[in-house]
């Protein structure tokens, strides 16, 4: 094995913290983006009552097309565990949250949280939630449940402030994966492209066979492609670096970057808007698309569809990132003023749990976060993911909430939505400046 090497975004800061935390068991600080250290202590938590804790209402976007068979799989042993506790799943609709993160906003903005709520692992946790003091501190549960001693050190900064660590991580789920259609690459003499330019000439060979060369979905799809893009074009280190202020977002390097991504999307099917993740991921392993770029949720849905690995499709991490692994990190939550704290509490320990983990991973596409997961529930792809984790040297996700806040995220989404239809390079590449300058760390 080799050693580790994280080089995420806010990389040196989390470094530093990463080992004051391993030194002295207490948690450390990643600075939400745009804010000063917050001086702030959070409230008590809101006192719950005999009649209240009858009741779980926990929120996520996991609704079918291999997301929901997890969750299930947890929902079985919550009410083994706790047959006093009725459990109301409140998923909505929508992959990676796009209508889920919508409806929690209002329901936050109007004092009426659920119980508990997936969140990710990062900026999207501290500079979004715990920014705006909406979540209790779990110190009290790690300490409990002794999570610490198996929850992975790279992960603890990016859910804690200021000594409190904020959410539970479930999974941890990579996003730089090319999953191909292994029968098209045979008919067309093409091995499994490793470069970002053979990946590019792949693609331009399948142009004329009539097979949809790389398949697409809705705008977040874009966004996720545009992540790995940018990361197989500037290596992990100035990938990472645009998240930190180090890589400059007006240079020549990222604007060969947004080049490729102009490039790698000329490729793409014409009805991506119209297409959930999962029509798009459906196109490669029904022949009529050759490679889509996406999570590797996906192999749960292929296998929900009854797909055969390596026979009906293949993976591979997107040419020009071998040796990188793009995370992201799904994780719950405790709000301050939870109605039904004690339930809450109930279902947190579950998701910390190797029980629940590994009840949940196996089938939702996902390695566990805990360290002490029984390898043998594991499939192929996934047990090699766990390996990669191991081995890889880390980055986050953008559009899966690790290294930009909310609003950075939101205005990187507007500027990518305008890219998909004017195709203008230098427009894109001076609003992405600009979005740093007013939500990043960019002067
Ligand atoms: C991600 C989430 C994954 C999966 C995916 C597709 O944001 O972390 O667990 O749900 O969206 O919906």
């Amino acid at each position: 094995m080799f050693p580790r090497k994280p080089v995420w975004g806010l990389a040196s800061l989390m470094a530093l913290v990463g080992l004051v935390f391993a030194a002295c068991g207490t948690p450390a600080t990643p600075r939400a983006q745009g804010t000063e250290p917050s001086t702030t202590t959070p409230p008590p938590p809101a006192k719950t009552t005999t009649a209240q804790r009858a009741k779980v209402e926990v929120f996520s976007w996991w609704v079918g097309g291999g997301e929901a068979a997890g969750l299930d799989a947890m929902m079985k042993i919550f009410k083994a565990q706790n047959p006093e506790i009725e459990f109301i799943n409140a998923a909505v609709a929508g992959g990676a949250g796009t209508n889920a993160r919508a409806i929690l906003a209002s329901r936050l903005q109007a004092g009426d949280p659920p119980d508990s709520w997936q969140g990710h692992a990062g900026q999207e946790l501290i500079g979004t939630y715990v920014k705006a003091h909406q979540l209790e501190p779990l110190n009290f549960l790690y300490e409990q449940e002794k999570w610490l001693d198996v929850m992975p050190k790279t992960l603890i900064p990016l859910i804690s402030q200021d000594g409190n660590i904020y959410s539970v991580p479930v999974n941890i789920h990579r996003s730089n994966v090319l999953w191909y259609n292994p029968r098209i690459l045979a008919e067309n003499n093409l091995p499994v492209p490793t470069t970002l330019d053979e990946f590019i000439a792949d693609l331009e060979k399948l142009n004329s066979t009539g097979i949809i060369p790389l398949a697409m979905g809705e705008q977040w799809t874009a966004m996720h492609l545009f992540e790995t893009i940018l990361l197989a074009s500037l290596g992990p280190e100035k990938y990472s670096g645009l998240w930190t202020g180090k890589t400059d977002w007006d240079g020549p390097e990222t604007r060969h970057a947004l080049e490729n991504f102009e490039k790698v999307l000329s490729y793409t099917n014409n009805d991506a808007t119209t297409l959930a993740w999962q029509d798009a991921a459906q196109l490669v392993v029904n022949g009529d698309a050759a490679f889509n770029i996406m999570g590797d949720w996906t192999e749960a849905y292929y296998k929900e569809l009854g797909k055969t690995p390596r026979v009906d499709y293949g993976w591979a991490p997107v040419p020009g990132t071998t040796g990188v692994f793009q995370f992201l990190s799904d994780s719950f939550v405790l709000p301050i003023g939870a109605p039904n704290r004690e339930g809450a509490i109930a279902w947190l320990k579950l998701a910390g749990s190797k029980a629940g983990q590994d009840a949940f991973n196996p089938v939702k596409g996902s390695i566990p976060a805990r360290s002490d997961a029984d390898r043998s529930l594991y499939d192929e792809y996934l047990q090699s993911a766990m390996a990669d984790w191991a081995r890889d040297t880390l980055v986050g996700s953008l559009y899966h909430g690790v290294v930009a806040n909310d609003s950075w995220k939101t205005e990187i989404n507007t500027d990518l939505g305008i890219f998909l239809t004017d195709k203008n390079v230098d427009r894109l590449q001076a609003a992405l400046m600009s979005a740093c300058k007013s939500s990043g760390p960019c002067h």
